[in-house]
């Protein structure tokens, strides 16, 4: 089933009409992304669907999170594909704005998330979660949304969002949406598509390492576990473990002990070849 849906390259025109729709009484869900969609987008605006009058996903490839141009050069585009896969899942707006609309002027912003961005993604990919914080705080200032919606595949990225969502002083709620997976337990991502056969048949294995972590957990010491993984997971030859950190999900501080009260997730980055695949599990469940 698919219905007309908008599509604006414009904030403006995208900013006038949701004033109408808000003023009418409407509530408004958004989805931000960078396109290449999949199930796991799908399902970001699948719950928008049901809890917004109005849903609207914005589809921009941020340059400014990019700390890798080659990275950014090799980003899947598909912007037909997405533009029919939201009309189908019956999203109301796509707003696909270029470069410059986006920013017309250089960004010189440098937020401080104390220890959040210090970490993990934060320590590989400098600059990385300054860039969405950017554009995401440029989204929400554009759209104004209710509601906006992110994966707990970036686990990191959720709390930096909820993080800037606090320093900006925006009334927005912020919704986790659980990772959706391949049948093989890969989670769904655009990069996925850039993988060998063989990297592709090795790469359920990033999964099975973090499952492996939830089941020695507790019993074993985090380093224990973190070596157990980090071999399990470079005895394939197509996969290399970037980092594995087993860490609080609130404060992202690293796990001294398991205890099976308090929470942990594991999160891990992983190179095949020239792709790069990040993961997690909450492991204390
Ligand atoms: P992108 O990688 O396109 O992801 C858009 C949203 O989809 C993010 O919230 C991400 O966590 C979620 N997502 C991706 N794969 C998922 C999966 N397998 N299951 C559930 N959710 C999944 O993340 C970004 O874009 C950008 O950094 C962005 C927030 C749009 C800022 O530019």
């Amino acid at each position: 089933m698919s219905s007309i849906m908008r599509v604006f390259k414009k904030r403006d025109a995208l900013g006038e009409w949701l004033r109408q729709e808000r003023s009418a009484g409407k509530t408004v869900g958004l989805v931000p992304t960078m396109g290449a969609l999949h199930d796991g987008h799908l399902g970001l605006v699948n719950k928008a669907r049901k809890e917004n009058d109005v849903v609207v996903c914005s589809i921009f490839v941020n340059p400014i999170q990019f700390n890798n141009p080659a990275d950014l050069k090799k980003y899947p585009r598909t912007p037909d594909s997405d533009l029919a896969l939201l009309a189908s899942a019956m999203c109301d707006a796509a707003f696909c704005p270029d470069e410059k609309e986006m920013y017309p002027e250089k960004e010189t912003r440098v937020y401080d998330f104390g220890h959040l961005d210090k970490v993990m993604e934060g320590r590989f990919r400098h600059g990385h979660f300054n860039g969405v914080a950017i554009v995401v705080n440029k989204l929400f200032s554009i759209i104004q949304p209710h509601r906006a919606y992110f994966g707990e595949k970036d686990f990191q990225q959720l709390q930096i969002i909820k993080a800037m969502a606090r320093i900006e002083g925006h009334d927005i709620m912020i919704v986790g949406c659980p990772t959706h997976r391949e049948p093989d337990g890969l989670a769904s991502s655009s990069r996925n598509r850039r993988l060998s056969e063989a990297q592709r048949r090795e790469a359920p294995r990033i999964y099975q390492g973090l499952q492996m972590a939830a089941q020695m957990c507790p019993g074993h010491p985090p380093n224990t576990i973190k070596k157990k993984i980090i071999s399990f997971i470079n005895a394939s030859a197509e996969l290399e473990v970037e980092y594995f950190e087993m860490v609080r999900p609130d404060t992202l501080l690293p796990v001294k002990a398991c205890v099976p009260c308090k929470k942990a997730i594991a999160c891990i980055a992983v190179h095949a070849g020239s792709v790069r695949l990040i993961d997690n599990l909450a492991i204390n469940s």
